[in-house]
């Protein structure tokens, strides 16, 4: 990969031992991937932060200088940094995990800790090149926004964030947007059908960008293509995905000769299993505001004045949760809670469950995996509420 005089500089260690590392970092990547060079990037977003994932190696984060040199945020933490305690976060955790955003925040990166910082500030624009971390951002921001970043790691968000820069190749290229399958949907996709369809499509199309149609009255609001997001980033290895007629490139696409055809019975598939579930969770990805004042309107449609009976919580960025002040009040009048900065999967608070209920593909895949073996179901926005009373 070529470098600059300064980028040469860099690499020699003649700013210091962290931009060196960092430099490092890219140049291996890029030549890896044959990278011709290195570009600048508006933002950067910083994932692996929850102590419960990152442990005792925050230490090497720690030992870093200097600061970043765009706008960087961070992926939610393993705790609320206000109500820790209350959620059955012990003083141990909680003083670790304020050690690990510490050295970030040491770093000038912005302690939002959320997976949607296209929801706050800024958002994105067309053709801009990021290098984000966390594939539910990631796939949002390449597809909806048409903003350009490859699927980044932890180090290789953090090393383009202290350099200002990533290594051009991938999705950064125009050449590499292009869709390798079609995927037809057969049926009408509402709420939480975007969470199975998006789990689907991960598994079904590789690394394969796909361009997915759907029928002329599926009409996907911003929250369901966030959610679609991210069951395919949970599920698949793509960075990207179209909807003809939908996404900002769709229009200047081809039609791959590959197909594959998605019937109401596969999407139905996912809300059949009936086990009895002892909690339920929305916000992954983190609730927008409009999600937070829908969430309300079904719990007073639902709940006519009477709390929740199961342990019921939302997650969200908590510039969202300030913005959102009255709803998220009346929410909690419900014994609902609003938690910020976390979340299920990040956190080691919610592994004592046995069973999930969640409007998220992306819990559905990683809850398994992640929460001390506990189960996840889909269910819609509308059922989760339901079932709470
Ligand atoms: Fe966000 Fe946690 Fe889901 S980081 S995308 S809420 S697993």
């Amino acid at each position: 990969m070529h470098l600059t005089k300064e980028e040469e500089r860099i690499y020699g260690g003649e700013e210091g031992w962290t931009k060196k590392k960092a430099m490092e970092i890219l140049v291996a990547i890029g030549d890896i991937n044959s990278a011709s060079k290195l570009i600048p990037i508006k933002s950067a977003h910083v994932s692996g932060v929850s102590y419960k994932t990152i442990g005792e190696a925050f230490e090497f984060i720690n030992s870093l200088e200097g600061t970043v040199k765009v706008k960087s945020t961070l992926n939610p933490i393993g705790m609320d940094i206000e109500r820790w305690d209350k959620i059955g976060i012990s003083g141990e955790f909680a003083t670790k995990q304020t050690e690990v955003l510490a050295a970030y925040k040491k770093l000038g990166i912005t302690a939002e800790c959320t997976c949607v910082p296209y929801l706050l500030g800024r958002m994105p624009k067309m053709g801009e090149h990021l290098a984000w971390a966390e594939s539910s951002a990631v796939l949002y921001a390449n597809s909806v926004l048409g903003a350009r970043t490859n699927m980044e790691g932890a180090p290789s968000a953090l090393a383009a964030a202290l350099i200002g820069k990533t290594p051009f190749y991938g999705l950064h290229q125009t050449e590499n947007r292009e869709p390798g399958i079609r995927v037809c949907v057969k049926c009408d996709i509402v709420d939480a059908d975007y969470s199975a369809l998006g789990f689907l499509i991960g598994n079904l199309v590789g690394n394969k960008i796909p361009v997915i149609e759907l029928t002329s009255s599926s009409l996907p609001s911003k929250d369901e293509l966030k959610h679609l997001s991210a069951a395919i980033g949970a599920t698949g290895s793509v960075g990207m995905y179209h909807i003809r007629g939908l996404t900002p490139e769709a229009d200047a696409i081809g039609v791959p000769a590959e197909k594959i055809e998605i019937e109401k019975g596969d999407v139905k598939k996912f809300y059949e299993e009936n086990e009895e579930a002892d909690v339920i969770a929305i916000g992954c990805p983190h609730c927008s505001s409009l999600e937070l004042q829908h969430i309300y309107e079904l719990l007073r449609a639902e709940g006519k004045g009477r709390k929740v009976k199961k342990d019921f919580f939302i997650f969200t960025a908590r510039a969202i949760k300030q913005r959102m002040q009255e709803v998220v009040k009346k929410i909690e009048n419900y014994s609902v809670k609003v938690i910020c900065d976390t979340c299920f999967v990040v956190s080691p608070a919610f592994e004592r469950y046995r069973c999930v209920l969640t409007n998220s593909g992306k819990m559905l895949r990683y809850v398994p995996l992640l929460c001390g073996g506990a189960k996840a179901k889909l269910c819609k926005t509308e059922e989760c509420v339901r079932k709470a009373f």
